[in-house]
């Protein structure tokens, strides 16, 4: 089956490039396997999908609704909730109420409607437990699955309710199965750096790898149009510099400059090195510290260095959340790195 639908050219490539079907949610294969099995027995209980943001619990309820009821039914048969709407305890009663008791249209096997409870961890403990009369009361003709990021937001009575799935943050080899598909589709290209970069930003959220791209890939048209006006490419190519000015984090380069520059440099130096490249580069303290933090790891140190530095990192990490102030937290992170080396 075809990954974009027709009709699908201006929207986001999150929703583009949804998934279609339950084979093309990428890496929530113990998932996927579980769910498909409860539905091909006529025995799907209800669900709590939980985990990260981006790792696909919509898009596998979604799937899985248009593997039940086929493609043309399945808005029929679903009733979806979102946190965004209002969720006092009169959406809980009347609008699941009215979906569930009303008769079905569409049964062959499947004598059940699916609703979908998305962002569940945002309502309210009262709107929880009114839910769970809901449930136990229709049980006989519906299934819900609820969607968390967090399964401890939820009470215990609506937990026990529902059979459990975690969603693991993707492992990067299925992003990057994820974003071959995308890169053919829409005639792009990354350099190895630029593939390792995108990675690494989305950090198991496939939403954050496909939001990126797609912004990156208007910045690589740009460069495109300004180069070679009457050249014809094949494919644009996106560069890891591209990928960092769109998100905004610190490139290697740069964090490795800092780095040097603290080990090397007196504490005065380095600290006017780094408020340049702060103003310059348009950079937070935070996203230094957060860079610095990742290639540390890629230094050898000993473990109670590596636990001292992080520690007290997190202190400053903390302390600019609090509202610190930025150069006194400068300073202290040169002290931290200079001290500890
Ligand atoms: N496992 C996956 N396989 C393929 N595409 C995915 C996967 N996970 C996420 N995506 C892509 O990312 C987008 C967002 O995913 P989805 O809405 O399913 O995330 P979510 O887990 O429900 O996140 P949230 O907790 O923020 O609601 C989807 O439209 C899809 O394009
Ligand atoms: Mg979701």
């Amino acid at each position: 089956m075809s990954v974009v639908k027709k009709g699908n050219e201006n929207l986001p490539w999150i929703e583009k490039y949804r998934p279609e079907n339950l084979d093309e949610v990428y890496g929530q294969s113990n998932v996927v396997t579980t769910v498909r099995r409860f539905m091909q027995e006529g025995r799907l209980p209800h669900m709590l999908f939980y985990g990260p943001p981006g790792t696909g619990k919509t898009s596998t309820v979604i799937a899985l609704a248009k593997e039940i009821y086929g493609p043309k039914y399945y808005k029929n048969m679903i009733l979806e909730l979102n946190a965004s709407d209002d969720r006092g305890i009169d959406v809980v009663r009347n609008q699941i109420k009215d979906f569930a008791s009303t008769r079905q249209i569409f049964s062959k096997q499947q004598q059940f409607k699916l609703i979908i409870l998305d962002e569940a961890d945002a309502m309210t403990n009262a709107a929880q437990n009114a839910l769970r009369r809901v449930i136990e009361k229709y049980t006989k003709n519906t299934r819900f699955c609820i969607l968390a990021n967090y399964a401890h937001k939820l009470t215990p009575a609506l937990l026990s309710r529902c059979t459990r799935f975690r969603f693991q943050p993707l492992p990067q080899s299925a992003i990057a199965t994820r974003l071959e598909t995308v890169l053919i589709k829409e005639h792009l290209s990354l350099t190895d750096r630029a593939k390792t970069a995108i990675l690494k930003i989305s950090n198991g959220d496939m939403r954050k790898a496909l939001n990126v791209l797609q912004a990156c890939s208007s910045i690589a048209s740009f460069h495109e149009d300004q180069s070679n006006g009457d050249q014809v490419t094949s494919s644009k190519e996106i560069t890891e510099d591209m990928i960092y000015d769109c998100v905004g984090a610190p490139k290697p380069a740069h964090l490795e400059y800092c780095l040097n520059s603290i080990l090397n440099d007196d504490r005065i130096t380095s600290f006017y090195t780094i408020e340049k490249l702060k103003r310059e580069s348009g950079l937070a303290l935070l996203d230094l510290i957060n860079g610095i933090v990742e290639i540390l790891d890629d230094h050898e140190l000993s473990e109670s260095t590596r636990s001292s530095i992080l520690i007290k990192l997190s202190e400053i990490e903390y302390a600019m959340s609090k509202g610190g102030n930025d150069k006194i937290q400068t300073s202290a992170m040169i002290g931290v790195i200079k001290s500890s080396f």
